[in-house]
């Protein structure tokens, strides 16, 4: 079992995207039983609150349904995770402000995993969702081909099925 923990400041925009994404595409190779996948705030300006709307509306566009309820992340949740996956710069700071430093060999920037490493901008501000929905696909499926590649044969995952 994997565990990974997508992280950003509200946790009602990227990354529960983030979450709903990559449990469908785990979900399509068969996975499901080989993830925990959960997403946090590193804030808690938004404790308690749905997936904004428009992110929702995003997700449900490209055929993804699902819900989150937004939490701040805590230490123990980043000590207990094999990945911590962040969406930009900021959050990569807030996570290891909170460890003071410990675990910063899992916690990522999601599109590190891609052939363009980027944030992924916070469409609360920049208002385009769909960008964000495209960045943080490429992100997730960059990062699944990495576990794979990684833990594949720990997972008793084979790609030629
Ligand atoms: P997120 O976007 O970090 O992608 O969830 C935000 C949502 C809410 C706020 C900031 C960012 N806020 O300040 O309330």
């Amino acid at each position: 079992m994997i565990s990974v923990i997508f992280v950003c400041l509200g946790n009602i925009c990227r990354s529960p995207m983030a979450e709903l994404v990559f449990k469908q595409m785990v979900k399509e190779r068969g996975l499901e039983l080989s993830f925990s996948i959960s997403s946090r705030a590193t804030s808690d300006e938004e404790e308690g609150n749905s997936v904004y709307p428009p992110a929702m509306k995003i997700l449900r566009a490209h055929g993804i349904e699902g819900g989150h309820i937004s939490r701040q992340l805590t230490k123990r949740e980043v000590i207990n995770a094999d990945y911590v996956l962040v969406m930009d710069s900021g959050n990569l700071f807030d996570v290891l402000r909170l460890t003071g430093g410990a675990c910063s060999d899992k916690v990522f920037k999601l599109c590190s995993f891609t052939s363009r490493p980027r944030d992924v901008a916070d469409p609360w501000y920049t208002r385009d969702f769909e960008r964000a929905f495209s960045d943080i696909s490429d992100g997730c499926a960059g990062f699944l081909n990495y576990v794979l590649s990684e833990h594949g044969e720990m997972l008793g995952y084979d790609s030629r099925y």
